[in-house]
């Protein structure tokens, strides 16, 4: 799996390389997934990793995988094509130094700085690490360990500092005497070392500590036991440092990083009614003066416009929405675009595909499915619309479905420019409404309606005078027996 050829440019020294830890079992999650692959802000923890690492200068990212390696390893390049990734596999579980160890013949040659990265904590950006690369550089340290205070330190190594606030170690929680479980400064895991002199140190790790594990904590005393520099960074924003180990801490977690994406939207212009229960994936753009309102969820890489409305309870799935649009309450989109000035909902469910042109108005209880509406078209109420290209203008009346599925295959329904549908239309494709053309409430259409053309399908009305009344006498005489009223 390691890719054994060390090349050129590895050996400069400012060149940075990330190791990315990610060969735990993840056990506390009780799950049949690998704890990396769990998602957070719309995308597994390793892939935020690997961005942070990417856009903190990482030229070349080493990921240590264990449990499910290949589905790792599959995500990886899937959400990173083009990366210099390599996987190595830790087949047995012997600790967080072992695991770094495993990344040696991937970093053969390697004559600069490594990030070590834990797989699990998710939060830390791209920002934080390149701070931490500056000060390990700032120090000329041998490793700066990135930490942060919590007040419920519980469960993380404890940084020991000594009377002059140097690193003097960390500890593990478990190995921790009372005096240093009261140490509120924990390792976050993340690391930035010069990887030579981590790669001595690492040889020189014992597992003797109370999980009988190789810890990379113990690289701190065995650097300063060789008379070599360790310094800290510490973090400003704890949550955003915390690692995922289990389902609450995952919760926990994505929290943060969503109050994180509101802040930064709402810094940028974005109004936000309730960040409490407003979900926004890490991804998403917003325009200024967008106006968001309780209960939305932006997922993927959905980018909204200036000047929009998002109304409650909306979702928005990888959906591009223009400038000055409404989206009204409980509209579900995926894959689909919203024009500029446009109208959706409430109740609308937009399914891939899904381009709603300039000032069109899609009301509610509407879906749509691959089908082109362009500038100024309307369907108001209760439609189905799948597989179709909608003119320019056209009004599609209430209850007018497309019968785009003849049981074995997808057809194409055209309403050219200016076409008007009346209610409760079926239109059965292949079909094509032609420019103009008027299609009468109730049809079921057939065969292509020509341009400029009226189309009916209904039976012709008929009228029975005074049938109500007859009727009436004629149940009287069956139930009465005769008195009749
Ligand atoms: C580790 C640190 C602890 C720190 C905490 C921060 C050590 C000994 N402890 O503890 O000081 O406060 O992270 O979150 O380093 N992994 C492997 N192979 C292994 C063991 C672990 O790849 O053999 C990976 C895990 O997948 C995970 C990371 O290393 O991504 C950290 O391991 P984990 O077991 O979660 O360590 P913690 O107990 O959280
Ligand atoms: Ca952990």
């Amino acid at each position: 799996m390691a890719r054994p050829a060390a090349r050129s440019a590895a050996n400069r020294s400012e060149d940075l390389v990330a190791v990315i830890l990610a060969a735990g079992e993840g056990t506390r999650m009780k799950s049949r997934r690998a704890k990396v692959l769990h998602e957070v802000a719309g995308r597994p923890l390793i892939v935020h990793v690997v961005a942070s690492a990417r856009g903190a200068g990482a030229r070349r990212v080493v990921v240590v995988v264990g449990v499910q390696g290949d589905e790792v390893a599959a995500t990886v390049r899937a959400a990173f094509p083009g990366l210099d990734v390599s996987f190595v596999e830790q087949r047995e579980r012997r600790g967080t130094a072992d695991a770094v160890a495993r990344a040696r013949p991937a970093l053969r040659g390697h004559e600069g700085d490594v990030l070590v990265l834990c797989g699990d904590v998710p939060a830390l950006d791209a920002a934080s690490l390149a701070r931490l690369v500056r000060r390990h550089r700032r120090q000329a340290a041998a490793l700066t360990v990135l930490t942060a205070e919590l007040d419920d330190p519980s469960g993380y190594g404890r940084i020991v500092r000594d009377a002059k606030g140097a690193v003097r170690a960390i500890v593990e929680h478990r190995d921790a005497s009372a005096d240093e479980r009261a140490i509120r400064e924990i390792n976050t895991g993340t690391y930035c070392a010069h990887w030579p002199r981590l790669d001595r140190a690492l040889r020189r790790i014992r597992p003797d500590n109370a999980q009988g594990e190789y810890y990379l904590t113990d690289a701190v005393r065995v650097l300063i036991g060789a008379g070599e520099r360790v310094a800290a960074e510490r973090h400003p924003e704890p949550e955003l440092c915390l690692g995922v180990n289990s389902r609450e801490q995952l919760a926990r977690v994505g929290a943060a990083m969503n109050r994180r994406t509101l802040r930064r939207l709402m810094a940028s212009g974005v109004t936000i009614l309730d960040p409490a229960s407003t979900w926004i994936d890490d991804g998403v753009r917003v325009g200024r003066d967008t106006v968001i309102h309780p209960g939305v969820r932006l997922e993927g890489q959905t980018a909204i416009g200036r000047d929009c409305v998002i109304r409650s309870g909306v979702r928005l799935t990888d959906v591009e929405v223009g400038p000055r649009a409404l989206v009204r309450d409980y509209t579900v989109a995926e894959q689909s675009s919203i024009g500029a000035g446009a109208t959706v909902g409430p109740f609308a469910h937009l399914r891939p595909g899904s381009e709603i042109g300039r000032e069109c108005k899609i009301g509610n209880f509407v879906e749509t499915k691959k089908a082109r509406f362009a500038a100024g078209a309307k369907a108001s109420h209760l439609s189905y619309i799948g597989d179709a290209e909608v003119g320019r203008g056209v009004n599609i009346g209430a209850g007018t479905i497309t019968c785009n599925y003849d049981g074995e295959a997808k057809h194409r329904t055209v309403l050219e420019d200016g076409v008007f549908i009346g209610s409760d239309t079926q239109l059965v494709a292949p079909v094509t409404v032609g420019r103009g053309a008027y299609v009468g409430a109730g049809a079921t259409i057939t065969r292509d309606v020509p341009a400029g053309a009226l189309a009916l399908s209904r039976i012709p009305q008929k009228i029975i005078e005074g049938w109500v009344a007859r009727r009436r006498r004629r149940k009287a005489r069956k139930a009465g027996g005769g008195a009749g009223g």
